[in-house]
């Protein structure tokens, strides 16, 4: 298994992990600003990769195991569009629980190339998968896959994309169109990709998927500033700020916030910076869409829709695209 890096180390990042500059430079921005925000791929560290995948099991959180059952119950058909020998790509791979069910079904994949932005659950996580498929050539790449990458080469037929999770739910809709259409580039031409979606559906079930009872989506949202105090020598107090979610219906998006429960100061990366009792640190959006307003965007990023499949409930949508 061979490890790639987006880009070559420079001499600060022998001394520094280049995360933690972005991160560091992210900060100062998001919390300078007058609403402030964070993004929300400074998520995954390593102890917000665990706590993720604790949010994954949750009773509450139905996409998962939704999308699951979707997915083992096409992933013959998925196979057959996609023809002997696929390489497989997956955008944000983190544990790599969803794309068994696709290296199962596919006949002899010839590669697999996880991208994620968390190394070490990457690492750990293509270590574990590399014991069940002894014959594929799996080769993590290690990069942030909301920028464009260049992929190494392989041989192989189809190029088969996988973005599962309903992660293009946490874009913008312009920057899921971008991330189609370069996904698209990367892909290469005649590709496939098998994209994840959360579908729209009533407010009371969506807000409980994102504060669960068990206050696990709350510890994993608070881990933001966990994460500041640690890497950034930040001197958040956790228990002056709450997490918050909520469905803004006119946007059509669950937003989720850190909220100041009191008037404070906090320094961080050299910095202070002031909180008002009540203002939020917005620090994720999660897009919520009908199947025809997914037809729309992946066409308009230069893909067709050619299967459409959802539950029994019509939670959760899987979609194959192939390139126009
Ligand atoms: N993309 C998924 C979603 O929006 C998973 C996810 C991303 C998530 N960030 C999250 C889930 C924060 C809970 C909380 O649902």
């Amino acid at each position: 298994m061979t490890l790639y890096r987006k880009a070559a180390p420079d001499a600060a990042a022998l001394v520094e992990a280049p995360e933690t500059e972005a991160f560091r430079a992210d900060v100062l921005k998001g919390l300078g600003a007058p609403r402030k925000s964070l993004p929300a791929k400074h998520f995954y560290d390593t102890a917000g990769s665990r706590l993720f995948d604790q949010i994954c099991t949750l009773d509450e959180y139905y996409p998962t195991r939704t999308e699951l059952g979707i997915l083992e119950a096409h992933a013959a058909d998925i196979a057959r569009h996609a023809g002997s020998g696929a390489k497989l790509v997956e955008f944000g791979a983190g544990s790599l629980v969803k794309v068994r069910v696709l290296l199962d079904a596919l006949d002899a994949p010839a590669a697999f190339v996880p991208i994620d932005i968390s190394a070490d659950h990457l690492v750990a996580a293509s270590a574990a998968l590399a014991l069940d498929h002894p014959a594929l050539q799996i080769t993590p790449v290690v990069g942030d896959f909301t920028r464009s990458l260049v992929l190494p080469a392989f041989a192989g037929r189809r190029t088969l994309g996988f973005f599962p999770g309903s992660t293009i739910g946490n874009f913008t809709p312009a920057e899921a169109r971008h991330f189609l259409a370069e996904a698209g580039r990367t892909l290469g031409p005649g590709a496939l990709l098998v994209l994840g979606v959360d579908l729209k559906k009533d407010k009371a079930r969506l807000e409980a998927a994102y504060d669960d009872a068990a206050g696990v989506t709350a510890a994993f949202n608070l881990n933001l500033l966990a994460r500041i105090n640690r890497e950034l020598s930040g001197t958040f107090d956790l228990s002056r700020f709450a997490h918050r979610a909520f469905f803004n219906e006119e946007e059509s998006r669950i937003e989720m916030h850190i909220e100041s429960l009191a008037d404070q100061v906090v320094r961080a990366a050299g910095c202070t910076f002031r909180f008002a009792r009540g203002e939020t640190i917005h620090t994720e959006n999660s897009y919520k869409y009908a199947p025809g307003e997914v037809a729309d965007l992946a066409r308009s990023a230069g893909w067709e829709m050619d299967e459409a499949w959802t539950d029994s409930e019509n939670l959760f949508g899987v979609f194959l695209l192939s390139r126009a």
